[in-house]
């Protein structure tokens, strides 16, 4: 079983690949699922700035183009390259991608490794529009 402190560790390894020459802000993300698998995202960014993908989607694109569909908990590292920030929100757009997959009552895990709090997706993304609005 993944306690939520390995979850977070994990996040912490994922961001060491984060390919941010741009903005040299570092994220990792760490994706459990319900049968104990966890996926892992860093940020990769691009020259052509909006192709950038953000450390979380790329943790949930790995996942669901695995098979993957019920999940846990996710994990979020970051910070300024060569800092960890104590918090590191994610982005709307990753706030809604996790929507798609996931309940309001969904675990997200922010801190910076050794010190962190768990939100739920309801808090994050109050009001949210999702496949139930359609
Ligand atoms: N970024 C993430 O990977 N996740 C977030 O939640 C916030 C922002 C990335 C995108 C970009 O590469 C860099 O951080 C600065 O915005």
């Amino acid at each position: 079983m993944t306690d939520d402190k390995t979850l977070m560790q994990a996040a912490q390894r994922a961001r060491e690949n984060s390919y941010s020459p741009y903005s040299h802000f570092r994220v990792g993300a760490a994706l459990l699922t319900k049968s104990g698998k966890i996926y892992t995202g860093c940020n990769i960014e691009n020259a052509a700035f909006s192709a950038t993908v953000c450390a979380e989607r790329t943790a949930f694109f790995k996942a669901v183009s695995e098979g993957e569909r019920d999940f846990e908990a996710l994990a979020i590292v970051g910070g300024k390259e060569g800092e960890t920030a104590d918090f590191c929100a994610p982005c709307g757009v990753c706030r809604q991608v996790i929507a798609e997959f996931c309940p309001e009552n969904f675990r997200i895990l922010l801190g910076n490794g050794e010190k962190f709090q768990a939100y739920t997706l309801e808090t994050l993304l109050p009001f949210s529009f999702t496949k139930t609005n359609l």
